[in-house]
């Protein structure tokens, strides 16, 4: 099954509006007049959506997504965003479950699952995080934490909402630390991730979804990462922040 790659900056709480304008202008000035054989899409913070939608919004190259949603519709919930409130900046991405919203504020499986099902209610495309701590990992839990993670974190998604969603394994010990996963780790967690979905949602669901890898992707490692036949593309921090180094993770990786 040919998937087509997908690259998606995760800005986190960078670049507000006016540093949004700086990094567009580079990065629309090196890409003009290409095309490339991948999605790309940039997340920044929210307060910097309109500015990137009003940089990139007629950027076919290049689609926008949000880090977060609520899982309410309105009401009550200081400082949150809602779904709805999110497409009118001609969004087509929502980040969900990163592992940051996981251990920094407590959002549990059934939280992100309430929120997948949110973003999906406004046909936005969930780019759903999952990834185990190093605990996790050295103690022999890989497997579980990701089974728990996929199950309840898509739990009563439609094959149609499958066919919208991204997944992006991102092992906890690996983002922002400058230690990636190898090749090979990387390759047999996505491959695992894969039958995962399988199982939940059929075979052809499973040999159809995208799986990012995330967590120190740079552009040296980028093409030994996505030659992998179950990693269809990264979600990228750090090396996102400068238009030219998130350009040559793109063209390395694709
Ligand atoms: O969501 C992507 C992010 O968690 C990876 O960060 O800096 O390791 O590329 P980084």
């Amino acid at each position: 099954m040919i998937r087509k790659p997908i690259f998606a900056a995760n800005w986190k709480m960078n670049k507000g509006p006016s540093e949004t304008e700086d990094f567009a202008d580079g990065f629309l000035s090196k890409i003009q007049h290409k095309t490339f054989p991948a999605d790309i899409v940039i997340a920044p913070p929210f307060v910097s959506l309109a500015k990137a939608a009003e940089k990139f919004g007629n950027v076919s190259a290049v689609a926008l997504a949000a880090q977060n949603c609520s899982e309410h519709n309105s009401g009550a919930y200081t400082g949150e965003v809602s779904a709805m409130m999110l497409k009118e900046f001609y969004l087509h991405y929502v980040i969900l479950g990163h592992s940051e919203r996981r251990a920094i504020y407590g959002e549990t499986d059934e939280t992100i699952n309430a929120k997948m099902l949110k973003a999906r209610e406004v046909n936005l495309r969930p780019i759903f995080c999952i990834g185990e701590t190093l605990e996790e990992r050295e103690g022999g839990k890989l497997e579980e934490v990701l089974r728990r993670q996929v199950s309840i974190g898509m739990k009563d998604l439609t094959e149609r909402d499958l066919l919208d969603t991204v997944i992006a394994y991102e092992p906890v010990w690996a983002i922002g630390t400058g230690v990636t996963a190898s090749a090979q780790q990387a390759q047999e967690a996505h491959a695992f991730v894969r039958s995962l979905v399988a199982e939940q949602f059929g075979a052809e669901s499973a040999a159809k979804i995208r799986i990012q890898y995330g967590g120190s992707v740079k552009p040296g490692n980028a093409a030994e990462l996505m030659a992998c036949p179950d990693i269809d593309g990264a979600l990228i921090g750090g090396a996102a922040l400068e238009p030219q180094s998130f350009l040559d993770i793109i063209v390395n990786g694709s």
